[in-house]
């Protein structure tokens, strides 16, 4: 029987909002978290956290970092630690966002190293991953998927709090969301993945689906079964499309 895992719906805002718009939507979004049944989480622009964090506090929002670096300190201009984080507020963090990883050179080994400064520093991660439009053209989705997982994980002990997003790289930003079906085989061959490395924990393990969704396609996705909630991006910067997206179910 497998493991009855609560949904999470997550907002990425990338670049966007001001520290007001930030803090508005979290207050004006606390009134659907309280009698809502799912994880709900909010990724602010970095400067923000702190704001969001305290807008969030005593209500079930949790606020995670878009990006930490995985040193403790040191000279890196620009980069926050997950410490830092975790010390604004945060009790989430994206690990290697297709964003991250292809427009700043992030190598998964990379993306290990972060889940574990993360792990480390009392953060979750999210560490998200997904297959270009070449990649899947080439029937290569698969291969993309296993050999990302496993050196996405790499060192990483089993943990059932441990989020994964599957976001395919061509579903991102563009209008075109993976079908229910082709996102659940994704969704459910990481589980199989993660399952060959931490056995039955990777029935725990809440795998989101991200890449263009909105209200109008979020039910199917969430019927799969297992797909155990959303990443969304453009939607979720809109309170009442975000709100009907957590409402689908
Ligand atoms: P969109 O929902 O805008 O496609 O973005 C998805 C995403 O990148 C979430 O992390």
């Amino acid at each position: 029987m497998p493991a009855e895992r609560q949904k999470i719906f997550a907002a990425n805002w990338k670049m966007y909002k001001n520290g007001e718009e930030a803090e508005i939507f979290i207050r004006d979004m606390r009134r659907t978290a309280e009698n809502c049944p799912h994880e709900l989480i909010i990724f602010p622009p970095s400067v923000y956290l702190e704001r969001s964090a305290t807008a969030a506090k005593g209500s079930p929002i949790h606020i995670g970092a878009q990006n930490i670096h995985w040193q403790a300190e040191g000279a890196y201009t620009g980069e926050i630690s997950a410490a830092m984080a975790a010390d604004a507020g945060c009790t989430y963090c994206l690990c290697g966002h297709s964003e991250r990883r292809h427009q700043y050179g992030e190598s998964a080994e990379m993306v290990a190293r972060k889940a574990h400064a993360a792990i480390h520093n009392g953060l979750i991660p999210v560490i998200c991953l997904g297959e270009t439009l070449i990649q899947r053209e080439n029937g290569e989705t698969l291969e993309v998927l296993y050999n990302d997982a496993n050196a996405s994980l790499s060192g990483i002990e089993a943990d059932p709090r441990l989020v994964v997003a599957y976001e395919p790289v061509w579903a991102i930003g563009t209008g075109r969301t993976a079908t229910p079906e082709d996102a659940q085989t994704a969704c459910a061959f990481l589980r199989k993945v993660i399952g060959e490395k931490w056995g039955d924990c990777a029935q725990q393990i809440r795998i989101l689906y991200g890449g263009s969704v909105n209200p109008d396609n979020i039910l199917s996705l969430m019927e799969c079964p297992d797909i155990d909630g959303a990443l969304v991006g453009g939607a979720s910067l809109y309170l009442e499309k975000f709100t009907k997206i957590i409402r689908c179910k």
